[in-house]
């Protein structure tokens, strides 16, 4: 597909917004949309741009910017879902409405928005959804338990859904971007470092600071910071040309693909906890 109309979930800030960009820049038409459009300046809806209010969290949302969309331009090509966020916590330190809300946001959603766009491209005979997943999604991350959960929910059913639908004309793909710097994803990461009692708490601190400190030392060997374009180049690709179900992005994802490449699980998941988790205590 070269041109036609996308549809992109999340694009106040990050990825999304750089996503809405590039495909513009390309000449396409784009249906931006976010849960507060009014906070945002910098996208103003033109003839080739539709800005609307859209909560994955919330169907009528939903249906009201399909509708919307389908009004200006006709039909809706492609769909990015986008919109979703992390945090760090220890799964003890989650309480079970953050772990609904997570799911709500990150898995539920994008369920919505792909079930009520597919009857019609499966009218059309023709489609690409792309899911913006997470390195998470294909390996568990320690003090990332919810969200690594939630992201290995939406690869999986990414995974099922891209044979599913391949033999009916719709394209469905993963992007898994490993650590990017985007303006907001790093908010919430460190909210629940103090919760809960205190020897996990501490437990937690110093998971995070290792975290932290092997994060800073990969950053620093590679000598270059992370580009979150190289995550809309690789979205755009996928809905543009031929690429693989699953796609993870950046530098991190790379490595950590081959790691897993060269061992069976068990060691790699024991190099992991070498690498990212204190061993502070011995197992009774
Ligand atoms: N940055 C990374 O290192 C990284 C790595 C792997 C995967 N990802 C994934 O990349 C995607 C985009 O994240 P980002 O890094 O670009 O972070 P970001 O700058 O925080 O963007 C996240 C976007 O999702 C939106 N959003 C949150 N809840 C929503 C909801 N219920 N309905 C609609 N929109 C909602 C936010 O909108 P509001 O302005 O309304 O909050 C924001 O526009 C996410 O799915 C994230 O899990 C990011």
């Amino acid at each position: 597909m070269t041109t036609g109309t996308v549809l992109i979930t999340g694009c106040s800030s990050g990825f999304g917004k750089l996503t809405v960009r590039t495909f513009l820049d390309e000449g396409w038409n784009v249906v931006a949309t976010m849960r507060s459009p009014e906070k945002q300046s910098d996208l103003v809806s033109n003839e080739r741009l539709l800005v609307n209010r859209l909560d994955v969290t919330q169907s009528e949302t939903i249906q009201s910017t399909i509708n919307a969309a389908t009004d200006r331009f006709g039909t809706i090509d492609a769909v990015v879902n986008n919109a979703g966020y992390g945090g760090y916590g220890l799964f003890e330190q989650s309480s079970e409405a953050d772990i609904r809300a997570m799911f709500e946001t990150n898995v539920f959603g994008p369920m919505a928005v792909m079930r009520a766009v597919l009857p019609a491209m499966r009218e059309a005979g023709r489609g690409v959804i792309v899911n913006v997943t997470s390195m998470a999604g294909h390996m568990a991350l320690p003090g990332n338990a919810i969200y690594s959960s939630s992201k290995h929910a939406i690869v999986g059913l990414t995974e099922a859904m891209a044979l599913e639908y391949r033999p009916l004309g719709i394209r469905i793909f993963s992007v898994a971007p490993g650590a990017y710097p985007t303006t907001r994803f790093t908010e919430n990461t460190d909210k629940r470092v103090e919760e809960g009692d205190a020897e996990l708490a501490a437990f937690s601190h110093r998971l995070r600071a290792q975290i932290d400190a092997v994060g800073e030392q990969m950053a620093n060997q590679s000598g270059t910071t992370a580009d979150p374009q190289e995550v809309a180049d690789k979205i755009y690709r996928c809905v543009t040309t031929e690429m693989p179900v699953h796609n993870p992005t950046g530098a991190d994802a790379e490595m950590l693909i081959a790691m897993m490449g060269q061992a069976d699980r068990q060691t790699f998941l024991d190099q992991i906890s070498d690498m990212l988790v204190p061993q502070h205590q011995q197992v009774q």
